[in-house]
């Protein structure tokens, strides 16, 4: 289904305006498969916007406009019907959005929203998700209990498996450790290092030490331009550009 071997995403002079606001500026990068590719960067340099245009959450935005090909497998993104592109191209969000339903309603959400009905299939993928998110365990014995009363760290995972139920391919993290304690976020990472056997991983973070943990490949994003992108090591060790050692140093930012 790929047009080249081993890429997930191809993205080719990327930019994004809001209406006079530049945003990106003309971003060239490839996602691989089964990767976690970590990005990182200042406030305001485009993060989010660079990952909410890929699963084209940012098309209702007004004056939202966008030039540059994304290839996803091998079709433009335009090209899908977005509720299909979103399936494929799961997104979690910072803060843990639980509903107010129990435990085993919010994770069943999307599936439900996809038209799945059939009881044994839910409570099949219900716990799958679960288990893929390292979760079950913990909420084995109360799937019926609200959402609300399991801890941030939880429910970010609550987060994670409502996101894998409905089987997606890729999956966008923003910033999701941003709100949780050392122990939660080291459990929420441990997740993604698990579920990059199956699927693919971007993951925006504002915690240039998350990105060095779990981040095969990491991006370095200032003021809309991707500056710098390579293995993680690399990154970390051996930067090319004197604005991503500053970054990684803590000197701005
Ligand atoms: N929906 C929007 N409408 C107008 N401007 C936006 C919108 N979303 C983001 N921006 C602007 O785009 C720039 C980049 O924002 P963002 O992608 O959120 O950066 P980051 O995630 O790196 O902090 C900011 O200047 C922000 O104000
Ligand atoms: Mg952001």
């Amino acid at each position: 289904m790929v047009i080249s071997d081993g890429v997930k995403f191809d993205i080719r002079d990327l930019n994004i305006w809001f209406g006079p606001a530049h945003v990106l500026r003309q971003v060239s990068m490839s996602i691989r498969p089964n990767e976690i590719l970590s990005v990182i960067g200042p406030s305001n340099s485009g993060k989010t916007t660079f990952l909410r245009t890929l699963n084209r959450l940012n098309d209702t935005e007004r004056y939202f406009k966008r030039s540059g090909e994304i290839i996803f497998e091998d079709k433009e993104i335009r090209k899908f019907d977005p509720e299909v592109l979103r399936q494929k191209v799961g997104m979690v969000f910072a803060l843990p959005l639980s509903l107010p339903l129990s435990i085993f309603e919010n994770v069943a959400y999307g599936m439900r929203m996809h038209g799945k009905k059939n009881k044994k299939d839910l409570s099949n993928r219900v716990e799958k998700a679960l288990l893929e998110a390292y979760l079950w365990e913990e909420v084995k014995d109360r799937l019926s209990e609200s959402a609300f009363k399991l801890s941030g760290g939880q429910q970010q995972r609550l987060c994670i498996a409502r996101t894998l139920a409905v089987e997606p391919d890729v999956i966008l993290f923003d910033e999701p450790c941003s709100g949780l304690d050392p122990i939660s976020t080291a459990k929420v990472e441990d997740a993604m290092v698990k579920l990059k056997k199956d699927y693919t991983i971007v993951l925006v973070t504002n915690n240039v030490k998350q990105a060095a943990r779990v981040g095969d490949r990491t991006a370095f994003f200032l003021s809309g331009e991707l500056i710098e992108l390579n293995n993680t090591d690399k990154i970390f060790t051996v930067p090319k550009d004197k604005r991503t050692d500053d970054y990684i140093r803590g000197k701005f930012g």
